[in-house]
């Protein structure tokens, strides 16, 4: 095969994903003369981004002077269990404020304090309101900015395109991919000096999620078969209130925003109960002594947090006990209640989106009444592992940033921390794509081998008459995950999920597609599914190795922390570099913590 086959493009860096972590990515990279073309499935502006409504953490004291980057680094530290990449942690929360300043500067309209500062608003896990927003659509706001910046650069966008698989150079660097456009279906490769993933999360396979179509682990999946190890791919975040009813809308995101502005939670006898979580959840985290849980809840509450506002993993469980106790919302829920606590204009004029977003689906006014709520599957903590200043993975010419790289959330991420994650690793991620071009990196060939083995794969549906519908496999895998490795896991659970999903490759292998190439979304998802399995596989194989419950992982049979588990990533790695090559676990120890940084975690408040 040859490069004249396909359509072929040719840049220096290529950027897979739109959403706000790619965009702030090519920003960079364009700025500094490079040739750029981002990449994205989806359309331009349509990203999980745009579900973090709530807003962008950053230590800005604009609210409380208080505030700085050491309370903020603690605090995401603590949300995340310690299993952070403390490097992420210290670089997002020092530079975080002057990515907002910037994104003000290129037009995004922050909502304001009385004096005219940025305004910042209160989310769970965060000592101080630290989230700058804009409503209850700040991810919106977000994208919207970016978006404009990378098109106003001449940058060049190709919509609507699948990347199946990256392609390595003959130094086994990444030098480009191979993808389809969903309108045609005709093949497309690029070859690149550097490739950055910004793909976003794995959502799609669970049943109950806030992602979208385009959240099927495409990124994280295209790493591990070129060579890239994923962490801590067990520790999913369940957001504590996604809509339960109706059901055709289930799993819709509903913003903490609510929450982080006086919404309080209650179950079916009207009672708040999060109060009676805090100690229980205490006692399964660490000890057993009334003493140290009193002194715990100080700690997080710092004297004026409500519980509603403990991290989404706390609130999640708590949510989930009351449902299974019996004390749940008539559709398998609980209330959450704002309604009673503020002034509709408060409410129409703070949650301008929840307000419709009830109205229009449920028939729901929330000035006035409660909403029904529950977990919703909205983020992965775990990632493609890479280098804290750079972005760049152990493959040469690849970089990630954004949810598709780990590190630096650890088993939790706190609200509004993603936001400003992406355009801090973006750019950090633009700039480390840039040094490694600039230096020569890159630029060693094109392996047309691989592009022919991952265009067979592609098409070889077509060629089975009778087989499996990917519809199906699809509804089974997302039933079967949140089944066996949701909320609570069971070492059982895990292990037939471990068994379930080499059964599903199977299937995978007997996909039949009907119909042509254009514009066929039962092939688009035979295409998607390899990812999915692949990742699925990851995040199994880390919740059955991880005995101990951490963040966004919970073993019923192991309740607590183990202290053990808090001095290594989980790590997969694949052997073969196919979709169905086999993945191996093994252990990574975490960078080790300086001093003075340690002691910012043993200060109190
Ligand atoms: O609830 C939210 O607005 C989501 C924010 C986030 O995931 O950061």
């Amino acid at each position: 095969m040859s490069e004249a086959t396909y359509e072929h493009h040719d840049y220096d860096v290529i950027i897979i994903g739109a959403g706000g972590a790619g965009l702030r990515a090519a920003i960079e990279a364009k700025q500094r003369g490079l040739r750029v073309a981002v990449i994205t499935k989806s359309l331009l502006g349509k990203a999980h981004t745009v579900m973090a409504e709530g807003g962008m953490a950053a230590a800005m004291g604009n609210v409380y002077a208080e505030d700085n980057w050491m309370v903020h680094f603690r605090d995401t530290m603590r949300g995340g269990k310690y299993l952070n990449n403390y490097r992420m942690a210290e670089l997002h929360a020092k530079e975080s404020p002057e990515r907002v300043w910037e994104l003000e500067q290129w037009g995004a309209l922050f909502d304001r304090t009385k004096d005219g500062r940025i305004l910042q608003r209160d989310f769970g896990g965060h000592r101080y309101a630290r989230l700058a927003h804009v409503g209850d659509r700040t991810g919106l706001e977000l994208i919207r900015t970016l978006q404009q910046k990378v098109v106003s650069m001449g940058t060049d966008v190709f919509m609507e395109c699948k990347v199946l698989q990256l392609v390595h150079d003959d130094d086994g660097n990444v030098a480009g991919c191979v993808a389809y456009w969903r309108a045609t279906g005709e093949f497309v490769t690029f070859k690149a000096k550097a490739v950055i993933l910004a793909t976003g999360g794995v959502g799609k396979s669970w049943k109950f999620t806030s992602n979208s179509w385009e959240g099927t682990g495409d990124g994280h999946a295209m790493a591990l078969w070129a060579g890239a190890k994923l962490i801590d791919m067990e520790c999913i975040q369940f957001h504590p209130t996604g809509m339960v009813w109706p059901l055709s809308v289930r799993g819709l995101l509903v913003t903490e925003s609510v929450r982080g502005d006086g919404g309080v939670l209650r179950n079916s006898e009207g009672k708040r109960f999060m109060f009676d979580y805090v100690v229980d959840m205490f006692r399964a985290e660490t000890a057993d002594s009334e003493d140290e849980a009193d002194k715990w809840y100080d700690d997080h509450s710092a004297g004026r947090r409500p519980p509603e506002l403990l991290p989404r993993d706390e609130v999640a469980r708590a949510i989930n006990a009351e449902v299974k106790a019996g004390r749940g919302s008539p559709h398998g829920g609980v209330f959450l209640d704002i309604g009673s606590r503020r002034s509709a204009e408060f409410i129409r004029r703070r949650l301008p989106s929840m307000y419709h977003q009830f109205m229009e689906l449920a028939g729901v006014d929330i000035t006035r009444e409660s909403m029904e709520i529950g977990p919703t599957c909205h983020y992965i903590m775990g990632g493609v592992q890479v280098d804290a200043e750079t972005a760049a993975t152990a493959v040469g010419g690849l970089f990630a940033a954004g949810e598709v790289a780990g590190g630096l959330h650890g088993a939790n991420r706190l609200g509004g921390n993603s936001l400003s994650d992406l355009v801090v690793f973006g750019r950090r991620a633009g700039i480390g794509a840039a040094e490694w071009v600039e230096s020569g990196g890159g630029g060693a060939g094109f392996n047309y081998g691989e592009v022919e083995a991952a265009v067979n794969e592609a098409l070889a549906p077509f060629e089975r008459a009778e087989g499996e519908n990917p519809y199906d496999i699809q509804r089974d895998l997302q039933e079967m995950m949140q089944a066996n490795v949701g909320i609570i896991r069971t070492q059982s659970e895990v292990d037939e999920a471990i068994q379930k999903l080499e059964e599903f490759t199977e299937r995978v292998k007997k996909i039949s597609v009907k119909g042509g190439r254009a514009y066929n979304p039962g092939w688009n998802l035979a295409t998607d599914l390899p990812a999915m399995l692949s990742v699925s596989k990851c995040v199994a194989h880390g919740a059955s190795e991880r005995k101990e419950s951490r963040g966004g992982h919970t073993r019923e049979d192991f309740p607590k922390a183990d202290p053990e588990f808090a001095t290594f990533n989980i790590a997969h790695a694949s052997h073969g570099g196919r979709w169905d090559s086999p993945v191996t676990t093994d252990h990574a120890p975490l960078l080790v913590m300086p001093d003075e940084l340690k002691a910012l975690l043993e200060e109190a408040k």
